[in-house]
């Protein structure tokens, strides 16, 4: 039980946003915050005729920041009966305060309707908090609202979401960044991927528990890994999320401020370094969720939203050599059509890739295709790094030694809880590079998923919009499509030469 309950003062709902069950069609959670606790939280729900169709009790959560010992108090409650592809209205409700509204709408069903979601990372919070340690920029605001005009089904946060552990006022923090985005994910599921920032050292186990109470996110089987990786399925497509901190061999968590001023970092015996922590339950997991997708009829794309990136041309922090060896060989088995990523402050895209070039000891991926314009992904996985979503320094905004070059974390040098590994990085061809036009700036991309096209296939029309830094004119700057034979042209096909054969 949480102490701190509201007393005659009004503590007003904030904060709210939205996010999808395992099945986007029928589950929907709604999150909120308060600055103190309070009495009966809850949701009342109504359906397209405006009929009253329900109220849901919410669950208190909170937890107490271990740099500054204040408490957050957040509130959660999910719908998991709704109807396909249909338009809710909802209030958020407390004893003593005036409720606050919003909708969302469910995904559709099967391969019935169209979609476009959104995507970026790294945004961090549109003006400083405390003593402005963490990052911000204007651009993290108008990003909200140039996602917002597309009006999105949903919106997948790559990571980074807003530098909590780099700032003396985390819980300040947060707040700042979910009132920032609350305008468009009331509205709609801003469905996230843990970054390395996310880690706020002393904050549970992995430095995840800030986030980890704020978000309502869709079970993984694994009750002390709650939230860090999840699937769901919307339409035709199954979305994962994944926690690449899991398997990258970068030291990304450190935090200088942390380390320095949280009471007791060094008695409590807390590390940041949290490289390989789920000791294989995550990859298991993933394995598992793939080769159901790929079984499954129903499901034509598979898309994973991740953090760190598996290739980069950025001089900034590199790809790591660990989503190589651990996520890359069950992309390639299991047929993952897209991935999408952030850390690297920049956009940039690949062919689709599948397996190594000849020889490669840094296991540089190897194109299979050559098409800027349209790709096949039944050949190769196409990543997108998609991380210019806020944060002001900008990548590559360093050294870049050439057009054509990747850069790979391959190892890190020594380190402790008190002084942060450094990484070991090696230069690569980059054949895998499609697009990688847009140095600096700001931006995210657009989804617009056709299920089933005449003929039988199904594609996705990805467009990056950009904007310049300070500016919130968002612009399309690239457009690709990705398309293929739909699951069942697919099984038709095949079929028909079955006959054919005979
Ligand atoms: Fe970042
Ligand atoms: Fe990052």
């Amino acid at each position: 039980m949480l102490t701190g309950r509201a007393g005659a003062e009004p503590v007003p709902p904030e904060q709210l946003h939205v996010q999808f069950g395992a099945d986007a069609a029928s589950q929907v959670a709604v999150s909120w915050a308060a600055k103190a606790a309070v009495a009966r939280p809850r949701l009342r729900f109504s359906g397209p005729d405006g009929y009253a169709a329900g109220e849901v009790q919410a669950t208190e959560r909170g937890y107490t920041d271990a740099l500054t010992g204040e408490t957050a108090y957040t509130y959660h409650a999910r719908i998991d009966s709704l109807e396909p592809d249909t338009c809710y209205r909802y209030e958020v409700r407390h004893d003593g305060a005036p409720p606050a509204p919003g909708t969302f709408r469910t995904g559709p069903r099967g391969r019935t309707g169209r979609f476009r979601f959104t995507s970026f990372g790294d945004q961090a919070v549109p003006a400083p908090v405390g003593l402005g340690l963490g990052p911000s920029s204007p651009n993290a605001g108008y990003v909200v609202d140039a996602v917002e005009s597309l009006e999105p089904l949903f919106h997948l946060a790559n990571g980074d979401l807003c530098y909590a552990n780099m700032s003396d006022e985390p819980v300040a923090t947060w707040a700042s960044y979910f009132r920032n985005i609350s305008r468009s994910a009331r509205y709609r599921p801003w469905m996230p991927a843990l970054g390395n920032h996310e880690n706020e050292a002393g904050n549970g186990p992995q430095g995840y528990l800030s986030y980890l109470t704020r978000f309502d996110l869709p079970a993984n089987g694994s009750p002390q890994f709650a939230g860090n990786w999840y699937a769901f399925t919307v339409g035709s497509a199954l979305i994962v999320s994944l926690n690449n901190d899991d398997v990258c061999l970068q030291d990304g968590g450190f935090s200088t401020y942390r380390r320095d001023h949280v009471p007791g970092y060094d008695a409590r015996g807390i590390d940041p370094y949290i490289s390989g922590y789920s000791h294989g339950r995550q990859r298991t997991w993933l394995e598992r969720v793939l080769a159901s997708a790929r079984q499954s009829a129903d499901i034509d794309w598979i898309i994973v939203c991740m953090h760190q990136v598996a290739m980069s041309s950025a001089h900034f922090n590199g790809a790591d050599i660990g989503i190589r060896r651990t996520w890359l060989p069950l992309f390639d088995a299991y047929g993952v059509d897209l991935v999408l990523a952030g850390h690297e402050h920049h956009f940039e895209r690949t062919f689709p890739v599948r397996g190594c070039l000849p020889g490669s000891e840094l296991l540089t991926p190897a194109p299979r295709g050559s098409d800027r314009a349209e790709m096949d992904s039944r050949y190769g996985t196409v990543h997108l790094t998609i991380g210019g979503g806020g944060h002001p320094v900008t990548a590559p905004g360093r050294s870049r030694h050439g057009p054509d070059e990747g850069i790979v974390i391959t190892a890190v040098g020594q380190g402790d809880p008190q002084h942060q590994r450094q990484s070991v990085v090696a230069a690569e061809p980059a054949p895998w590079l499609a697009y990688g036009g847009e140095p600096g700036g700001f931006g995210f991309a657009a989804f617009d998923v056709v299920p089933a096209e005449p003929g039988g296939t199904t594609s996705i029309t990805v467009t990056y919009y950009g904007a310049a830094a300070g500016s919130a004119s968002y612009r399309p700057r690239d457009s690709f499509v990705l398309r293929k034979p739909h699951r069942c042209a697919e099984q038709h096909g095949r079929e028909l030469s079955r006959v054919a054969g005979q």
